[in-house]
């Protein structure tokens, strides 16, 4: 069972109200580009002010009458909130404008679950969708009972009231069971890729950056890109070459956006976990943006909130092709390693300088090196070679073997640890 949504753009207001009381504020360029995205249709922005959320209503009775006028004069089926809205308020405001209302976690889970493409994908998102309605079913929905289909997200009120509360908790229950199942099948590929020693890239950014255009020409593959938010909802993975240093495997993943609800956070775990197991991320940034630093701040801010934050990172400033006097180039740190790589994604500009610092990064882990073989470590000989680890075996004049090793050097410290400690 999967929730219906009608076909087209649904007329939507816009609510954006400046809190007091908020320290982050929500951003309503943002918020327009998200109902955009959703596929709903903007037909008018009400902004205004307040010290702090009323309880009842969020806006005071002055906007409300503001937003119900727009609402009838723009024949409107939707009103979306640039905030989050407690069950009642919701409530509360359908029932004052009689239409439906969504709030900023109802619009990104509407997107996500028009994005999601994959089984588990699909799974994390009806979850996400059965818990944020569980509580608001809760407490009835009897005010909709009489307004039918044509409203977003939830599908056509109907399915939501048919549905009751232990139905919802035993689909909850399976789809627990099934996500359970789906994450061991990925862990078992994540393992064995960890056998193989292939490193994994992950590329992070904010939603639109270019993560899959970039992962396009990485690989020459062709996944979706769009020019909408989120159009990557599960993760990607390929295999690529990397000059100088061998096979890689590259991972696309959810678009980051500025204050993710925490418990969507929670629902894509699972994708972001292919992230949080990385060797290398790829932060990859848009250029042409102007808020770009901003959106740097807040990918990192999801980066520490998934504990990824120690990973080494390498930006990728994506679409110079769009920015005034941009040249492909790479800027390095204090050591000498590369932190930013300039390039475009559409012209192909730089990419085969990411390249190169894609594999001078991860080639600054891998330990390269002649080792010599004492005649009782048959063991770490044929640990290494399980690996893959070796590239030559040869024999010195003192008829010791000598081993020409390439692998990661965690791993190499790891065996030697394992293996030459008395
Ligand atoms: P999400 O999946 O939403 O997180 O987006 P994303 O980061 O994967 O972005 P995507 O690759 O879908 O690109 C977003 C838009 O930017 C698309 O319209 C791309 O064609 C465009 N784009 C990506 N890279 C470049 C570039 O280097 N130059 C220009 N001009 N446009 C680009």
């Amino acid at each position: 069972m999967f929730f219906e949504r009608p076909e087209g753009g649904e007329s939507s207001i816009l609510v954006h109200i400046d809190l007091d009381s908020e320290r982050e504020q929500e951003d309503p360029v943002e918020f327009e580009e998200l109902v955009r995205s959703s596929g709903a249709e903007p037909v008018a922005f009400i902004k205004g002010s307040r010290k702090s959320p009323d309880a009842r209503l969020f806006v005071g009775t002055g906007k409300l009458a503001e937003i119900a006028d727009a609402v009838r004069e723009h024949e409107a089926q939707l009103v979306l909130f640039n905030h989050s809205l407690s069950p009642s308020q919701e409530r509360n405001l359908e029932k004052e404008l009689k239409c439906r209302v969504l709030d900023r976690t109802g619009l990104i889970l509407d997107i996500f679950a028009q994005r999601a493409r994959t089984y588990e994908g699909k799974l994390q998102v009806e979850l996400a969708m059965l818990q944020h309605t569980a509580t608001r079913l809760k407490r009835g929905w009897t005010h909709l009972d009489r307004q039918k289909g044509g409203v977003n997200l939830r599908g056509a009120g109907e399915t939501q009231l048919e549905m009751d509360q232990r139905m919802i908790r035993q689909r909850i229950k399976n789809i627990n069971k099934s996500l359970a199942k789906v994450r061991a099948q990925r862990e078992q590929g994540r393992r064995s890729r960890k056998r193989a020693e292939t490193p994994v890239i992950s590329l992070v950014g904010y939603t639109n950056a270019g993560k899959s255009s970039v992962f396009n020409t990485l690989t020459s593959a062709g996944i979706y890109a769009a020019d909408q938010l989120f159009a990557t909802l599960d993760a990607t993975l390929r295999r690529i070459q990397l000059p100088s240093f061998g096979e890689a495997v590259l991972v696309d993943t959810v678009g980051f956006i500025s204050h993710l609800p925490h418990k969507l956070v929670q629902a894509f775990r699972a994708t972001l976990e292919e992230t949080v197991q990385a060797n290398l991320l790829l932060h990859v940034v848009d250029v042409a943006n102007e808020a770009h630093d901003y959106y740097i701040e807040q990918v990192n801010e999801v980066l520490t909130e998934i504990g990824a934050d120690d990973i080494p990172c390498l930006q990728v400033l994506n679409k110079i092709d769009l920015a005034q006097g941009f040249q492909p180039r790479v800027d390095r740190g204090e050591d000498g390693m590369p932190t930013r790589v300039w390039v475009s994604a559409r012209t192909g500009a730089g990419m085969d300088l990411l390249l190169a610092a894609i594999s001078e990064m991860l080639g600054e882990d891998v330990v390269q090196q002649a080792l010599t073989i004492g005649p009782d470590e048959g063991r770490l000989r044929a640990r290494l070679y399980a690996r893959g680890a070796v590239a030559t075996e040869s024999t010195d004049e003192n008829g010791r073997l000598v081993l020409q090793i390439k692998l990661p050097r965690l791993d190499f410290e790891r065996l030697l640890q394992e293996e030459r400690l008395p």
